[in-house]
């Protein structure tokens, strides 16, 4: 499947912004942890949904779309036996490892195969392992397997780096349990708030999501519930440089601006015009964009995930741009694609130096990775002449029906 785009047209109109799918994916490793149904709202139809859809499947849930919501259901035939899944569908999405913690909290012993997603460089699991071991878990590997067991006895994790995966990873591990568990210099984004208060809504007692110290204090069950989880504000923010790239003028419905409030900074200082009311934002861009720097960081500063398409902007801002990735010291693999279509750009270790050009130009193009993807889909509506996207299934991970949302801020983009 590829994306064909036409660039050149300016973006104007207004979109909705699914929840936010690094916060759906966990809560859905979260809905192991009850017996009872669990409702996510304004889900998105992505293909990380569905492996994860899949997983939940293959531990005995009932995984459905009922219009929007995802709904979750124990399988009252389900045989149950390993509660295992296979090597396939844990490498097709990244999450699949927050099983580790979930399945083994409800079952107290898991087994599940190393995780996949997107490779960008290494993606160790070390900081999950080691965290889940402070807190009185075994773990060891059994046949390419990581294999939990014994329950948390609590106790304090101090993570090395607040990895956003070991933070879910351990919570979901500790909410069921008698222990009380602190993670020290613990992920503080969104996604972290979100879960926790998915958990907390279904009775878990987690406090502190969003600061750097959570304590989580288990408890014997958990109820069900519904839940809409925050809007993506990396399906925002990509929206967001789409229209700064095309000089458009776009509104955004179902955003959390504060959450993006690093992106929204960079975009003001370069020509950018914003009005925020509730959770709708409006921008108007201005002509020619100023150069930049940027340094991506664990939240609340700029995030990995909107690297790649910051990347863009600074390939056509006017003069020198700077960015620097700290999270995914490798994640650079849309540079090499965006210098087919006329960037000048050079990457020494991981920091990218841009020299802007007036417009990017059209051709064909790969998408290595989701955010790959999605940064040469915004430079395809900026060049001039033809894009060809190739390999769109990484797109599609992470962003619900991005060509028809396009299309329908007058993007001429269609999918083949
Ligand atoms: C999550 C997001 C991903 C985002 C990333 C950073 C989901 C589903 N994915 O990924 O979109 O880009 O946060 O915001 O929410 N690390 C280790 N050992 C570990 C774990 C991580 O060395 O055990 C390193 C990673 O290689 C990376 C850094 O820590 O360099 C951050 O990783 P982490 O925060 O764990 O990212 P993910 O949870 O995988």
């Amino acid at each position: 499947m590829v994306f064909k785009i036409n660039g050149g047209n300016r973006l104007c109109g207004s979109l909705k912004i699914e929840s936010a799918k690094n916060s759906v994916l966990p809560i859905m490793a979260g809905a192991v942890l009850t017996d009872k149904e669990v409702i996510i709202e304004n889900c998105p139809k992505i293909s990380d949904v569905f492996a994860m859809s899949d997983i939940l499947r293959s531990v005995g849930k009932i995984v459905k779309f009922c219009g929007e919501n995802l709904t979750i259901t124990p399988d009252e035939g389900f045989v149950g036996g390993d509660l295992n899944f296979s090597t396939d569908l844990a490498s097709s999405v990244r999450t699949s490892v927050l099983m580790l913690g979930a399945l083994s909290a409800k079952t107290k012993k898991a087994k599940i195969p190393y995780p996949g997603g997107c490779d960008f460089g290494g993606r160790p699991i070390d900081i999950h392992i080691n965290a889940l071991k402070m807190l009185g878990a075994k773990i060891a590997e059994e046949d390419d397997r990581i294999v939990c067991g014994s329950p948390i006895k609590g106790g304090k994790a101090v993570l090395p780096f607040p990895s956003v995966g070991a933070t879910e990873n351990v919570i979901l591990a500790c909410v069921l349990g008698k222990g009380d568990s602190v993670i020290v210099n613990a992920a503080r984004e969104p996604e972290i708030v979100d879960l926790a208060a998915f958990l907390n809504r279904l009775g878990a007692k987690i406090y502190g999501a969003g600061t750097s110290v959570i304590r989580v204090e288990g408890v014997k069950n958990l109820n069900g519930g519904t839940i809409r989880p925050s809007p993506d504000r990396i399906e925002a923010g990509t929206y967001l440089v789409a229209a700064a790239v095309t000089g458009g003028e776009i509104e955004l419905n179902n955003v959390n601006a504060e959450n993006i409030s690093s992106l929204l900074g960079k975009l003001c200082d370069n020509t950018c015009k914003f009005k925020i009311k509730n959770d709708i934002i409006y921008l108007h861009s201005g002509k020619r964009k100023k150069a930049f720097d940027l340094t991506t960081g664990p939240y609340p500063l700029f995030p990995t995930d909107l690297q790649a398409q910051a990347s863009v902007l600074a390939a056509v801002s006017d003069g020198r741009s700077k960015i620097k990735d700290e999270v995914f010291k490798n994640r650079f693999a849309h540079v090499v694609e965006l210098k087919k279509m006329g960037a000048k750009v050079s990457v020494h270790g991981n920091l990218a130096t841009f020299d802007g050009v007036p417009v990017l130009h059209g051709a064909e193009v790969c998408a290595h990775d989701l955010r790959c993807g999605a940064a040469l889909v915004l430079a395809g509506l900026n060049a001039e002449g033809t894009t060809v996207v190739h390999d769109v299934k990484f797109l599609e991970r992470g962003y619900y029906a991005m060509d028809k949302k396009l299309a329908a801020l007058g993007a001429d983009i269609v999918r083949a």
